[in-house]
């Protein structure tokens, strides 16, 4: 598969004003990359750009929202004008929002939908129609081990994650033999705005910079599947072949019916 390197093009990260995806741009540009930072907000791409001074590579702010599919495209269009071919993406913008089964299919599923799954569908497609004239591009989509199986309070979520990671095998099968390469990132709970408030227990949580580098080294090595830790994604795996009734007890058993998974 493709793997790109810091001097063929540029890295383009969505989501990279804070957690993961901000944590990766920065691990990306220690390692050289000339990266190209994406999110609504401006100002604090800003700061960022400005805290990789004196890396190996550099980041420079591209502000969009990802549920608005021209100003993405228009975005794309910019980072490739004013810096170069994006070699590797890495759609990364994504939340959560409450779903809780009484209030559900409301505001929280179509949000939910909008941005996780919409929006790296309208990244997806103009990234796409830049790498494949090239025949060559590296695309990472941040889903969640959240998506492996249902888990209480995450029927919006955790199936927008689902969808991502079908959606990730699907392009991995479609275009083999074009040069474009495909990886699902599925972490287990990772310390970020997004999960600040949570009352519930959330084993083995790690901090953002340890979540980037572990997946900067899967971008580096390859493979399709980037899950980490290993000690939560392959319990979580495992359960997922048990029969349903097994399924459902222990997943119960483990979360009180009511925990969160993120
Ligand atoms: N934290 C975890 O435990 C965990 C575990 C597994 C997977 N994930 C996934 O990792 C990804 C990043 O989450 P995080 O935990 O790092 O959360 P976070 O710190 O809240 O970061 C979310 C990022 O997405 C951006 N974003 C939100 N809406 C956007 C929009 N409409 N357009 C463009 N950018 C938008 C935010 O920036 P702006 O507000 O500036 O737009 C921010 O940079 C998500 O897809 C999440 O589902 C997280």
């Amino acid at each position: 598969m493709y793997r790109a390197s810091p001097n063929e093009g540029i890295a383009w990260i969505t989501g990279a004003s804070s957690g993961i995806g901000r944590g990766v741009a920065i691990e990306l540009a220690r390692r050289g990359y000339r990266v190209a930072a994406t999110a609504r907000r401006a100002d604090v791409l800003a700061v960022l750009a400005r805290e990789a001074q004196g890396f190996g590579g550099d980041i420079s702010a591209h502000p969009a929202d990802v549920t608005d599919a021209s100003g993405i495209a228009g975005a794309i269009n910019e980072i490739e004008t004013s810096r170069g071919a994006i070699v590797l993406a890495f759609l990364n913008a994504g939340s959560y929002f409450i779903d809780a089964p009484e209030s559900f299919g409301g505001e929280g599923f179509r949000r939910t939908f909008e941005l996780n799954v919409g929006g790296t569908a309208n990244c997806l497609g103009p990234v796409l129609r830049s790498m494949r004239p090239r025949g060559r591009g590296q695309i990472a989509i941040n889903a969640s081990l959240a998506g492996y199986g249902g888990l209480p309070q995450a029927a919006a979520y955790g199936a927008s994650k689902a969808a991502l990671i079908n959606l990730a095998e699907s392009l991995r099968l479609s275009l083999a033999d074009t040069g474009i390469s495909i990886q699902v990132v599925t972490p287990g709970f990772v310390r970020t705005p997004m999960n600040a408030q949570n009352k519930y227990p959330m084993p083995f949580t790690l901090p953002a910079d340890d979540a980037a580098r572990r997946i900067c080294d899967g971008f580096e090595r390859g493979g399709f599947e980037i899950t980490f830790p290993k000690r939560l994604a392959w319990p979580m795996k495992a359960i997922n072949l048990l029969p349903y009734p097994l399924y459902f007890w222990i997943v119960g058993r483990l979360t009180g019916g009511h925990g969160r998974a993120r």
